[in-house]
């Protein structure tokens, strides 16, 4: 097997919080992407996915933990290791306005970080900006704009290109098309699943959008309270989810098709999810299973294999 491009082991994130006792937004998640390989991360709101990607980019300091890109620890590296590594990583974020300088020219922009790291100037970097609008869709002229004057997809795409000028190994994209229109998410998504093809680059890729990690990812983790619940390829996790959670995630999705949605099993999520300051003992999902236990009340339980899942759930045996 070929070396991860990520490996994140019991990776915690603790925030301060206003009562006191810490928000435990991330509280030990292990998972790992391949080369070229798209892992989804989802999970309802709440739930640490941003978290996990701003930690993974290097936008918030690890609590605890290990995070390992290209084979290199993150955590504890120097200041000079880390520029290297971060250069691998590139993140795309949900909101294309917030993400781009209104001030600054969209090939200014994309050419940044090449600029910034010496990797080229002039003519060779005005080429190379070029080269990544047409990546993205767009045209060499629009480097003279201005984001405004670009739609929201457009700016998504301009985002894009900037993410990968540096030709990264690993994209972290978190909701990269929440904020667009219905009618342009689909363009953006198959430009996304295009180009990681063209280029093999792996992608971690948050959403809270089932139908639309279905659509671009090879496997998925799904996320509940800080902690994953269950981590399976894609085929797998929406045939035999073995996590009551998944399960209840993937019965609040409509299906197209009105005889397949009346065939389906009926898991009622119950409830409201507890505060990440203090979370419940033993399986943090027990306040809200249907199938909880007086184990499920106290144990925590272990992440383990099943099948060709990994699973966080005492009972997932019993309930497939
Ligand atoms: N800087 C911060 N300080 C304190 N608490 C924070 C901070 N950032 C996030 N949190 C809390 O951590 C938890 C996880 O937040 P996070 O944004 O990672 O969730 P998410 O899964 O991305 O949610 P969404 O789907 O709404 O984007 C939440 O309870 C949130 O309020
Ligand atoms: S461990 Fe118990 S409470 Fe937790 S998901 Fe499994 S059955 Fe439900
Ligand atoms: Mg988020």
């Amino acid at each position: 097997m070929t070396a991860p491009v990520l490996e994140v082991t019991d990776l915690a994130v603790h925030f301060p919080g206003r009562t006191g006792a810490p928000v435990r937004a991330v509280d030990g998640v292990s998972f790992a992407v391949a080369p070229g390989e798209t892992l989804g991360l989802v999970g309802e709101s709440g739930c640490g996915k941003s978290t996990v990607s701003n930690a993974v980019v290097g936008l918030v300091p690890p609590t605890r933990g290990s995070l390992r890109v290209m084979g290199t620890e993150m955590t504890g590296a120097t200041r000079a290791t880390k520029h290297d590594i971060r250069a691998r990583v590139q993140m795309v974020f949900q909101d294309p306005v917030t993400s781009l300088n209104p001030r600054m020219s969209v090939g200014a922009a994309v050419g940044e970080p090449l600029l910034v790291r010496g990797l080229a100037s002039g003519a060779a970097l005005r080429a190379r900006v070029s080269e990544l609008l047409e990546e993205v869709g767009l045209r060499p002229e629009h480097a003279q704009r201005y984001p405004h004057q670009f739609s929201g997809g457009q700016r998504q795409r301009i985002v894009i290109a900037r993410a990968l000028a540096l030709r990264p190994d690993l994209l972290v994209c978190d909701e990269p098309v929440s904020a667009l229109d219905v009618s342009v998410r689909a363009q953006i998504l198959n430009l996304l699943v295009e180009l990681q093809q063209r280029r093999g680059m792996a992608s971690l890729f948050v959403s809270h959008d089932l139908a639309v990690v279905r659509h671009v990812c090879d496997r998925v983790a799904v996320m509940y309270l800080g902690r994953l619940v269950e981590l399976a390829p894609r085929d797998a996790l929406f045939a035999t989810p073995r996590h009551p959670y998944t399960r209840a995630l993937l019965a609040a999705v409509p299906e197209p098709d009105p005889v397949a949605q009346r065939a389906k099993p009926r898991v009622p999520l119950a409830g409201e999810i507890p505060s990440p300051s203090n979370p419940p003992p033993g399986c943090t999902f027990h306040t809200r299973c249907p199938f909880a236990t007086e184990r499920c009340r106290q144990e925590v339980p272990a992440w383990r294999p099943l099948g060709e899942s990994m699973v966080a759930c005492h009972h997932a045996e019993t309930l497939a």
